[in-house]
């Protein structure tokens, strides 16, 4: 079938189900909601089978709904109405969630239903929630609805006679948020917090100064002092006191001034923060209470190196940071190193966010790509152990290629990678990645890899070869499947001639090309792109971080607009 994607933008959830629904043969065109007319235009061009809106925040146009199919993913159980669905969900404490596909029509969210699909609920950010838990249903939801579209013979169930549970719900405002230091104890500030989060977060106040709240880790140990109280700092985290506990900020959006990012809080709040303790919590601890973005545990010969940055992102100091807890990894008598990344993102390259607030972006995007090419240097040059970058979220940008630098990469089959620069301003990209993308896939194919800008799901790139290993499982049961693995790899008789080929090969490409030469190659189109005199780069980046509306949708989605789009299709 035809299918256009009617879409707020091309988040995660709309490259999953674009991936999956091209995998099975359908032609999917994208068009970005900008407005009426845009969209009636794009559906006269493409004149689609079927209509998607996976993530749409406004109402389709009756002009489009009357005379087409257009199947809305709404984030709730059948019923649930409203804008803020995850939100009040999360916020009210439900054990069970899920994905509704319905039919749009007059009424926002109460269209006939095609499919939905349910979930428990997990104590997690909407943005977790909505990566993983409502990701997946919904990827089975529409699946099946594109299916009983297809059969013809489908006839969808009016909400009035679905067993629906739902209720329609308003707009979440920041008065239903708000935190009262005084009295919520600290499952409600929590269940706030992540209620907000990645967006619009909490309004609230620090160090007086208004700005929203992102990112919560609750803390086991409460210090001495006042509910509300700030008492110290760790990875770029506050720590706040409630009444009965305390729990880690970990990102905040001062709203005192215009143009702010969401950054951690001790680079928003560099001077007050200055003053605080760094708390810092060992790499390699046991009770599991307490926060930090590095982890590192072992069992028998496989060890397991987790980096939970916030939206994957990789700032200067995270890389070095992670590129020391590397380095006691190595250290360890291990025999492989799983390099776990975060459970939502593996990683998403370099951090923009603190690029963007940084004194001088193109020093900090210097700064930050060699931190990261260090830390991909470690990885690379490790000759002591067998590495595996396990992929439980997705990677893009200098983040996909990052996970190249390990021996092995699997991810888990929902995983979408963007390994690609180009979207970023044309960024030439570094992360070795001219050393290690033709290594695994041929010159031919790295240059194919390079120049596309769609997203590769973990299936495509494993039999592209990009990938090792695609695990086909729910997100909760990746780590045990990886661990399965790793132990097998560790524990296999022909580990030590692994070992061996590995240090061989090494040698043999540094004697035939130094890894340094790769680097400094990189590295020259990468200064171009931070220092040259075209700025795309800097452009792109403002506007990503300052979240710019979309104004059009880039070429190489909308089919419909390519030139000869008709000729092609009617031919
Ligand atoms: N630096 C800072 N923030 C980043 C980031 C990065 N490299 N990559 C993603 N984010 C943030 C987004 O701003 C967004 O923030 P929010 O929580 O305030 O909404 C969040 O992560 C999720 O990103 P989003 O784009 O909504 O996720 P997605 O899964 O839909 O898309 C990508 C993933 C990787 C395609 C997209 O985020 C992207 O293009 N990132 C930039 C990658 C890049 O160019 N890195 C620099 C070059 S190495």
């Amino acid at each position: 079938m035809r299918i256009l994607f009617l879409t707020h933008s091309f988040n995660s959830l709309t490259q999953r189900l674009f991936s999956e629904l091209r995998a099975r043969g359908h032609v999917v065109s994208i068009e970005f909601d900008i407005s009426d007319s845009v969209a009636e235009e794009a559906v006269a061009l493409f004149r689609p089978d079927l209509i998607v809106a996976p993530y749409l925040r406004r109402a389709i146009p009756d002009s489009i709904w009357s005379r087409n199919v257009c199947l809305i993913v709404h984030p709730g159980i059948p019923g649930d109405r409203g804008p803020s669905a995850l939100d009040w969900a999360i916020q009210n404490g439900e054990r069970e969630w899920g994905v509704t596909v319905l039919q749009a029509n007059a009424e926002m969210d109460a269209g006939d239903i095609w499919a939905s699909e349910s979930f428990p609920m997990r104590r997690a950010k909407k943005s977790s929630i909505y990566r993983n838990e409502v990701t997946e249903a919904a990827s089975r939801a529409v699946l099946a609805a594109v299916e009983r579209f297809a059969s013809g013979s489908f006839i969808p169930i009016p909400l009035a006679t679905a067993a629906a549970r739902g209720q329609l719900r308003p707009l979440m405002r920041q008065t239903d948020r708000r935190i009262d230091w005084s009295r919520d104890d600290t499952a409600t500030v929590i269940a706030k917090l992540n209620a907000a989060d990645g967006f619009p977060g909490v309004a609230d106040q620090l160090f007086g100064v208004p700005c929203n709240l992102f990112d919560v880790h609750a803390e086991a140990r409460r210090p001495d002092g006042m509910p509300g109280e700030i008492v110290a700092r760790r990875d770029g985290a506050l720590l706040r006191l409630t009444i009965d506990g305390a729990l880690w900020i970990g990102h905040v959006r001062r709203v005192d001034h215009d143009g702010a990012v969401k950054l951690p809080p001790t680079i928003a709040f560099a001077a007050q923060a200055a003053g605080l303790t760094e708390l810092a919590a060992p790499l390699m601890r046991d009770d599991g209470a307490q926060w930090s973005e590095l982890t590192y545990r072992e069992d028998g010969a496989v060890g397991y190196l987790a980096f939970e940055f916030y939206n994957g992102a990789m700032s200067t100091n995270q890389c070095r940071r992670l590129r020391e807890a590397f380095a006691f990894a190595r250290s360890r008598p291990t025999r492989v190193i799983v390099l776990e990344g975060g459970r939502d993102f593996w990683s998403n390259g370099i951090h923009l966010n603190t690029i963007e607030a940084a004194d001088s972006p193109a020093d900090e995007s210097w700064a930050n790509i060699n931190a990261i090419d260090d830390f991909a240097r470690d990885v690379i040059e490790t000759d002591t152990q067998l590495t595996v970058a396990a992929l439980c979220g997705n990677a893009g940008a200098g983040g996909a290629f990052l996970a190249l630098a390990a021996d092995q990469v699997w991810a888990r089959a929902g995983v979408i990678l963007n390994p690609h620069y180009k979207n970023m301003g044309n960024l030439y990209g570094s992360e070795y990645w001219t050393y290690q993308l033709p290594r695994r896939v041929g010159a031919d194919h790295a240059r194919r890899i390079m120049t596309n800008r769609l997203p590769l799901p973990a299936p495509q790139a494993l039999r592209e070869e990009l990938i090792d290993a695609s695990i086909d499982v729910a997100p909760a049961a990746f780590a045990e499947q990886v661990s399965t693995r790793a132990q097998a790899l560790a524990q296999a008789p022909d580990f030590a001639s692994r070992l061996d080929a590995k240090r061989a090969r090494r040698a043999h490409d540094e004697a035939e090309k130094p890894l340094a030469r790769y680097r400094q190659e990189e590295l020259k189109h990468m200064r171009r792109n931070f220092y040259g005199f075209d700025p795309s780069y800097h452009v792109a980046r403002y506007h990503f971080v300052a979240k710019s509306p979309n104004s059009w949708t880039p070429r190489h989605l909308a089919l419909h607009r390519e030139l000869g789009w008709r000729v092609a299709e009617t031919a």
